[in-house]
């Protein structure tokens, strides 16, 4: 979906489409030389990081495994709950594994704190996380993520996987979302 599409429910436009392939290309270059030599299995934190995951998957220049958890840390709304729930769990082994996860955006940093915890507790080899967007205002707990394409304020922002209601995922860039359609 288009921008056009929808404009009277967005403030602005932060990202176009290209902008985000031009950084998900400079960031899977960059995770590429780190683990040269090395096996690499992609853990998609679902529903939001499809996209993310489907592109940044793509621009990797080397074999990767793909593998998927979905967690449950917010209601309908946009504050987090800070209930942490697998819906999902993986299908795959971690034991000795390269693990990065793989995420769109780090807010409160409440959700991917409690799956690297939890991810880390399988015996992995190693656990990073790759995140398109950080919100650093919005972060209480301390995680360090070794891949970011941006850092962007405190704002609500929709597109691109990123959901308001299960609406929006599905528009091609990312956009900050009127405060009349959630308050
Ligand atoms: P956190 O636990 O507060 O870091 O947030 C975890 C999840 O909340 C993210 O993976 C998103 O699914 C969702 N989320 C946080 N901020 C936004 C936003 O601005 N737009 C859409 N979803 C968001
Ligand atoms: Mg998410």
């Amino acid at each position: 979906m288009d921008v056009s599409s929808v404009s009277g429910d967005l403030v602005e436009v932060l990202y176009t489409e290209d902008q985000i392939q031009g950084r998900l290309k400079e960031l899977a270059e960059q995770i590429r030389a780190d683990y040269e030599g090395e096996d690499l299995l992609l853990v998609g934190v679902l529903r939001g990081a499809v996209m993310v995951m489907a592109d940044l998957a793509r621009h990797l220049d080397r074999h990767v495994e793909i593998d998927w958890m979905a967690v449950s840390s917010y209601g309908s709304g946009t504050k987090s709950s800070g209930v942490v729930r697998i819906l999902k769990d993986l299908d795959t082994d971690l034991s000795g594994r390269h693990v990065l996860v793989v995420d769109e955006i780090i807010d409160t940093g409440l959700t991917i704190s409690w799956l690297v915890a939890n991810l880390s507790s399988r015996g992995p080899a190693s656990v990073e996380i790759a995140t398109l967007l950080r919100k650093p205002e919005a972060q209480t707990m301390p995680v360090e993520a070794r891949y970011v394409g941006w850092d962007i304020p405190n704002e609500f922002v929709v597109g691109y996987g990123l959901d308001y209601d299960e609406r929006y995922r599905n528009l091609r860039d990312i956009a900050t979302l009127a405060p009349h359609i959630y308050s």
